[in-house]
């Protein structure tokens, strides 16, 4: 299957099969009213879903607009079938170039410290951790806040005592 034809915005009609990958793809998967505020408070427009050559809806990304130029990135997910084959990378980078064109530069995400595929993810396309979130899951799940601020990965740099500091 060509897991990514096209990249498009959200069409409240596919918000039904983005909850079939959200269940797919997370333990707690967000409610299905959920998606419908999601695609809400991203005014549609930062509500993004990969589709297949044939059609399926195979990954979608959704953004948040913070302020005058940040942006929270609410959740990514694809297909099983789908994934190591770019559909998130593309779905990233395709939000993150719709944001920038809007002169949202900045963009923020929480992760979990166990979820090692999105963090690399992330990584790869600049993100860096700066914050520690403990039990922001649930009791003993933690989560990572990554950033990119402007552009430029974010803001850990070692100091000359061996201790990451914040610049
Ligand atoms: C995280 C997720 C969206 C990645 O989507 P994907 O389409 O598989 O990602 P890509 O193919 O674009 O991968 C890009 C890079 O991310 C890293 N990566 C992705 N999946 C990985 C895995 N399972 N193990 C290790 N690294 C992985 C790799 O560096 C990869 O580059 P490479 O394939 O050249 O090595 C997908 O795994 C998913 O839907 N997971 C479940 C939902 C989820 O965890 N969402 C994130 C919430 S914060």
């Amino acid at each position: 299957m060509q897991c990514c034809k096209t990249v498009r915005a959200a069409e409240p009609s596919d918000l039904d099969e983005v909850f079939r990958i959200e269940v797919e793809s997370f333990d707690k998967p967000y409610p299905r009213w959920y998606l419908d505020l999601l695609y809400g408070l991203s005014g549609g427009e930062y509500f993004l879903v990969s589709e297949s050559a044939d059609g399926r809806i195979t990954g979608y990304i959704v953004g948040i607009p913070l302020s005058d130029n940040a942006c929270h990135i609410a959740s990514i997910a694809v297909v099983k079938e789908c994934r190591r084959r770019k559909v998130g990378t593309v779905l990233l980078q395709s939000l993150m170039e719709l944001c920038s064109s809007n002169g949202y530069s900045s963009f923020v995400l929480e992760v979990d410290t166990c979820n090692y595929s999105a963090q690399s993810l992330y990584i790869s396309n600049m993100f860096r951790p700066i914050m520690f979130m403990p039990n922001y899951y649930s009791w003993g799940r933690h989560a990572l806040m990554m950033a990119l601020i402007g552009g430029q990965p974010c803001c850990f740099q070692p100091s000359t005592k061996g201790v990451q500091s914040v610049t």
